[in-house]
């Protein structure tokens, strides 16, 4: 049996190597992969990145399962593509992509089925939107319309701070135009206080498997300060999700998802990763969806992962959700990011990797912006590794993560110092 994992991050390194356990399988390709999955037993590397060439080579390899890992290729229809051709593919179409694929879409569907969100009004025309963040004050987000991998989101605090990032995500370019291009957008929302953490879920259209709960840091610097990131660095689970919190996870943002997906006719299937704020007297509120895993907190998620994946995919596919269920390890994993110079600006690449430690059975390192030269591993991207533990408590897993870190050396190499700290002081 042979499976395809598209993407080239390290949750696409974490899923792929997760599959290759499967008992009976004989090969995960990875389209386009990295050097880490290049490496790996039982996977292959095959560099195609096209939707129709990769529904071709399913086709022709006669390819059991095909599981999406990033946001573009969903948003840009993959699992349309896929399924017209009777292709079995794990994903959301790109009618419900949209979920993460534009913010306002995702604002309205909450507001419309209830789902608590923040506050929120959308604007192309920048004075509208300047006017509007005076009247409410700061702090205020703003955020552009499309994705963004993260990184298009301003959390101001200060009404000045604002009025640059509206500046920025509307210039006077886009008005004047006048292509057939759908105009620039921010969407600009109420600031929500509270504590992050990412909830992500399998969805089959209608059933619904929880998977473990994580935390992942967005900021590049130590104690969540500096520019956001795609993430430094997670941990599962993730102490702010009690049992009383994931039961109103469930009942409050999920399954009203879910069901308001199927009522507006784009039922969702594939992950739904809910990045949540739990507020101080355990309130949840949805800050966004993102319609794939999370990266990189399916790493140490993965890692957690007792039941294979395999079946748990091929019940989702088949709609059959309802009779499966996921086994954890009960030990905390945690990962730490190791990023490339200069990131998350536009990062250096072709530095020499060394002293990448050997797996164990409590320790993988998942390559992200990696590539092979002549034979050496150097760095092809701005987050390049993430180094996972699994150990008997959050400060154990960090312990061992760091010390791990310290064998590893490339020029420019930069990371954070306090991974897990949320949890550590819980
Ligand atoms: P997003 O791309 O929407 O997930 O936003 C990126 C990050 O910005 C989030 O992980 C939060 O840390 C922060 N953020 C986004 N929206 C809000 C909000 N309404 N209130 C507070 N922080 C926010
Ligand atoms: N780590 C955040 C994300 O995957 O969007």
């Amino acid at each position: 049996m042979k499976l395809l994992v598209i993407g080239s991050g390290g949750r696409e390194h974490a899923l792929a190597w997760r599959l290759a356990k499967t008992t009976g399988l004989q090969k995960v390709y990875v389209a386009p992969g990295n050097a880490g999955t290049a490496r790996e037993s039982r996977l292959e590397n095959i560099h195609l990145t096209d939707p129709h060439a990769l529904a071709d080579f399913a086709t022709e390899q006669k390819i059991h399962l095909t599981v999406v890992g990033p946001e573009a290729p969903l948003a840009a229809g993959i699992v349309n593509v896929f399924r017209a051709r009777g292709l079995k593919i794990f994903g959301p179409t790109s009618e419900a992509a949209q979920l993460e694929s534009s913010k306002d879409f995702a604002k309205r569907f909450m507001f419309r089925h209830n789902i608590p969100t923040a506050r929120f009004a959308t604007f192309s025309d920048r004075d509208a939107a300047l006017a509007y963040v005076d009247r409410q004050g700061a702090p205020i987000v703003v955020k552009a319309d499309g994705l963004a991998a993260g990184k298009g989101v301003v959390v101001a605090t200060s009404l000045a701070e604002a009025h640059d990032a509206i500046h920025q995500m509307l210039p006077p370019e886009c008005a004047a135009k006048g292509n057939d291009d759908p105009p620039a957008q921010v969407v600009i929302e109420e600031f929500l206080e509270g504590e992050e953490a990412s909830f992500i879920v399998m969805v089959d259209g209608t059933n619904v498997l929880p998977l473990a709960s994580s935390q992942d840091h967005k900021r590049i610097s130590d104690g969540d300060t500096g520019p956001n990131t795609g993430g430094m660095g997670a941990y599962s689970p993730a102490p702010v999700v009690t049992p009383e919190v994931h039961a109103r996870v469930m009942r409050e943002i999920i399954l009203p998802t879910v069901r308001g997906m199927a009522a507006d006719g784009m039922p969702y299937t594939g992950f739904l990763y809910a990045g949540l704020m739990v507020g101080r007297n355990g309130s949840v509120k949805t800050i966004e969806f993102n319609c794939r895993l999370g990266d990189p907190e399916t790493q140490p998620i993965m890692m957690r992962l007792k039941s294979d994946l395999l079946p748990l995919l091929e019940h989702a596919v088949a709609g059959r959700l309802n009779l499966v269920e996921a086994t954890w390890d009960r030990r905390v994993a945690l990962g730490v990011v190791l990023a490339a110079a200069n990131y998350p600006g536009k990062p250096r690449t072709g530095d020499l990797i060394s002293g990448l430690p050997p797996s164990t059975e409590d320790s993988h390192v998942f390559h992200a912006g990696t590539a092979e030269r002549d034979g050496r591993i150097v760095t092809s991207g701005g987050r390049v590794l993430c180094v996972t533990t699994l150990s008997d408590n959050v400060k154990r897993a960090q312990r061992r993560a760091y010390e791990l870190i310290a064998g590893i050396h490339f020029d420019g190499m930069q990371y954070r110092r306090d991974i897990g700290h949320r949890a550590v002081s819980r």
